[in-house]
């Protein structure tokens, strides 16, 4: 048997379940019961029926699955996946704004430690972060710890955004150059992008969309052809859903060197022996649970 039927096996037979960002190699997005972007992959932790829920991503979206389904095992194939953008943050930092902006509530990317979550108000993705900040009953917002997205945000609100200087260090990498010499070559193709990317990127942007607001987008348009500014994986699955359609990465491939730790290997070995195991203090839980509780009743 090879890993992907050993998975399976093991999976049936300790009621698993198997949630995979849309940016992991393309043989573990095969195994996946659920592919998807960050709010998707949440919901489906909330709502899972399974006793062990495998995550195959990075760590904030492992403890994410773990606040929202506490009675469950969340386990993690290679516990030192983080995402850089997370460690950007402190709750200290948090607390420190609270008292700099007393009147604003605080909105945290999901992309932020369960410990950071717990002293904000609301979470939200790059799904629904707009729709988020514009509910929010408040007009004063701090948001944390994506500058970039925390920008993109603005540009459709009408309240006053606090922003903290965080940013993901893969989307940094999209220089707006290389995007317009792919759109030199490629005129007809349209672009999308993440809004983690830099704002002169999305100015130039056809589409700002989740990962899997891409998928969606890609497989209902019209067009032929896309140049896609976000993490390369994502091609994998566009290309695959879309087998008469063309995507190329806006510039040179961008890797996020962390959601690429996870192998079939880490997969089956995590299964096999439940590990590694996401474990939050229950009043970090309890506090995080309501920010994350918040940011779902937002599509
Ligand atoms: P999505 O929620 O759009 O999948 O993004 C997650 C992420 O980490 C982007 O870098
Ligand atoms: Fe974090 Fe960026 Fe990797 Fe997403 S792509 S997990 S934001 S480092």
């Amino acid at each position: 048997m090879d890993y992907a039927e050993k998975i399976k096996v093991l999976k049936d037979e300790k009621n698993a379940v198997i949630l995979v960002h849309n940016y992991q190699r393309g043989e573990v997005q095969e195994i996946a019961d659920y592919l998807g972007d960050s709010l998707e992959l949440s919901r489906k932790a909330n709502s899972t029926d399974a006793e062990i829920i495998v995550f195959c991503g990075v760590k904030f979206m492992a403890e994410t699955a773990k606040i929202l389904s506490p009675e469950k095992k969340v386990i993690m194939p290679r516990e030192e996946a983080g995402c850089p953008m997370a460690n950007m943050i402190t709750p200290d930092d948090v607390l420190n704004l609270r008292k700099k902006h007393p009147n604003a509530k605080v909105v945290s990317y999901v992309n932020t430690n369960a410990d950071v979550k717990a002293v904000t108000d609301v979470c939200c993705t790059s799904a629904n972060a707009v729709k988020v900040v514009e509910n929010i009953e408040s007009d004063e917002i701090i948001f944390i710890p994506d500058r970039n997205l925390g920008s993109y945000v603005k540009r459709f609100v009408d309240k006053k955004i606090i922003l903290w200087d965080g940013f993901c260090y893969v989307h940094e990498q999209i220089q707006k150059d290389e995007v317009l010499q792919a759109k030199n070559r490629l005129p007809e193709a349209l672009l999308l992008v993440h809004p983690e990317c830099r704002p002169e990127v999305i100015d130039i942007a056809d589409k700002v969309l989740s990962t899997s607001g891409m998928i969606k987008f890609a497989k209902e348009s019209l067009a032929k052809s896309f140049l896609i500014g976000t993490e390369e994986g994502i091609i994998y699955r566009l290309k695959k859903e879309n087998p008469n359609k063309e995507f190329y990465s806006a510039g040179t491939p961008k890797i996020c060197s962390n959601m690429k730790l996870t192998r079939l290997e880490d997969v089956y070995i995590a299964l096999k022996e439940e590990k590694y195991e996401i474990t939050l203090p229950n009043d970090i839980i309890s506090a995080s649970r309501k920010a994350l509780k918040e940011m779902l009743r937002y599509v």
